[in-house]
């Protein structure tokens, strides 16, 4: 896949401006993707536990989109992130190497605002590799997204992957507060 087909997959996902979280960025994939996609009035937190990856993707980000503001954050993200209110995070090929998803996912979309969307690139499949430990293909993902509070999952693209099949992209809401049905 080259930077068209990143943009592409996401494309439907994300809208110009607003601040953003990729988290477990590494090399900047889908860092590149989003700084196209927001534009100069939109900026980035990049966060990713490997220095050295960051550190690669900060000068493509320079080179290529110098206007768009990118913040590298060196963290794990299954740790409480120091972040402000986000539009909308990412998470590319990086849920795959949680096991139990619900409640991160959960933790998670509580960096959103009301109405910020949560994107997922991953595997098609639900049994992964030494790679890829713990995939989730679409379906399961559409389960555990209502699970952690997410609401209006849907697929916004996919293409085909030498491994495991297919690699796909969705989005889903965070509900605002009126829309959370009462227990
Ligand atoms: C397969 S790479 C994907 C990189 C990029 N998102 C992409 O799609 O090309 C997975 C990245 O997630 C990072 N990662 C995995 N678990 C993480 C964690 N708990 N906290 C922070 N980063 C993590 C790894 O360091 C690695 O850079």
């Amino acid at each position: 896949l080259d930077h068209r087909d990143h943009v592409d997959l996401i494309r439907d996902g994300v809208t110009p401006g607003g601040t953003w979280a990729d988290l477990g960025s590494g090399t900047g994939a889908f860092t590149l993707a989003l700084a196209e996609l927001v534009g100069p009035r939109g900026s980035i937190y990049s966060v990713d536990r490997d220095t050295f990856a960051l550190r690669s993707q900060a000068d493509a980000l320079q080179a290529r989109f110098p206007a768009v503001t990118v913040r590298q954050v060196t963290a794990d993200f299954t740790q409480p992130l120091d972040l402000p209110t986000l539009d909308g995070l990412i998470m590319a090929n990086s849920l795959h190497f949680v096991r139990e998803k619900a409640d991160l996912v959960e933790r998670l979309s509580a960096h959103l605002r009301e109405g910020g969307r949560f994107v997922l690139v991953e595997y098609d499949a639900d049994r992964g590799n030494r790679w890829v430990p713990f995939p989730i293909s679409y379906r399961s993902w559409t389960a555990v997204a209502t699970t952690a509070g997410l609401c209006g999952t849907r697929r916004i693209g996919s293409v085909p992957s030498r491994f495991l099949g297919s690699i796909y992209a969705a989005v889903s809401d965070r509900p605002a507060a009126s829309e959370i049905p009462a227990a």
